[in-house]
């Protein structure tokens, strides 16, 4: 197989595999998730585009909040497809990505010397934040059937800090615990840069999310 019959035939095993996620971890998400690492990459030239692209398109497949999947059994059907692509030589550099992208079970201490995972995790978390990013937080609020907003959990202090957020999660609260601390952990120059912007577009909306739900005209 070469290299486009390997990005066609993986694409379509991903749709497949997406097929019970929220709408906002759809095939788009990856799409645009692709376009992005790709864009990172071409400016800080830290990995092989065709591992770039592969490894954005799969990122997702073993999240372990959809359809029931056990992380495990997911890594295991990920090396399979890998292999079967013929691809075993990026094997393990793929499956570290995909172990370690993630924000909840990200490694505080320790930077992972992995520049394939540096600019994928930039891409995945650049589409967390942003017009796109809010879009998203509603949307995986609304599968969960989470509040929008609960004030009731969310005090003063809690809203300058971060800290002290307690009871029942809102999307609201995702921003805090999630979305406004991403711009300082992104990998690269080029994914900060990015992230400024749509960093601000955050605090623009909750600004105005504020003023409408205090009656501030
Ligand atoms: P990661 O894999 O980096 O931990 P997630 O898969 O948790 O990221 O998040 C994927 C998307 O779902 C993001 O856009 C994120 O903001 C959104 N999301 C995750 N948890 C929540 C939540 N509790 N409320 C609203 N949105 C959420
Ligand atoms: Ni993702």
């Amino acid at each position: 197989m070469n290299r486009n019959a390997i990005i066609s035939s993986i694409e379509q095993i991903v749709r497949q595999n997406l097929e019970d996620y929220d709408s906002g971890h759809d095939w788009w998400h990856i799409e645009r998730v692709r376009k992005l690492a790709l864009y990172i990459n071409k400016r800080e030239e830290l990995a092989d585009p065709f591992e770039v692209d592969i490894t954005a398109l799969m990122h997702d497949m073993a999240d372990s909040k959809f359809a029931g999947i056990n992380p495990r059994q997911g890594y295991q059907t990920i090396a399979e497809i890998i292999v079967k692509h013929g691809l075993s030589g990026i094997k393990d550099k793929v499956l570290d990505v995909i172990k370690n992208i993630s924000f909840s079970s990200r490694n505080k201490s320790e930077r992972p010397v992995n520049p394939l995972l540096w600019v994928v995790q930039d891409a995945d978390r650049l589409d967390a934040i942003g017009a796109i990013g809010i879009a998203r937080a509603f949307t995986y609020g609304g599968f969960r059937n989470n509040k929008i907003y609960d004030p009731d959990t969310i005090d003063a202090e809690a809203l300058s800090t971060g800290n002290n957020l307690s009871g029942n999660p809102s999307t609201i609260r995702h921003f805090y615990e999630k979305l406004l601390l991403l711009k300082d952990l992104m990998n690269t120059p080029t994914a900060r840069k990015l992230a400024d912007k749509r960093h601000e577009f955050l605090e623009v909306f909750l600004k105005q999310f504020y003023k409408e739900w205090n009656f501030v005209f």
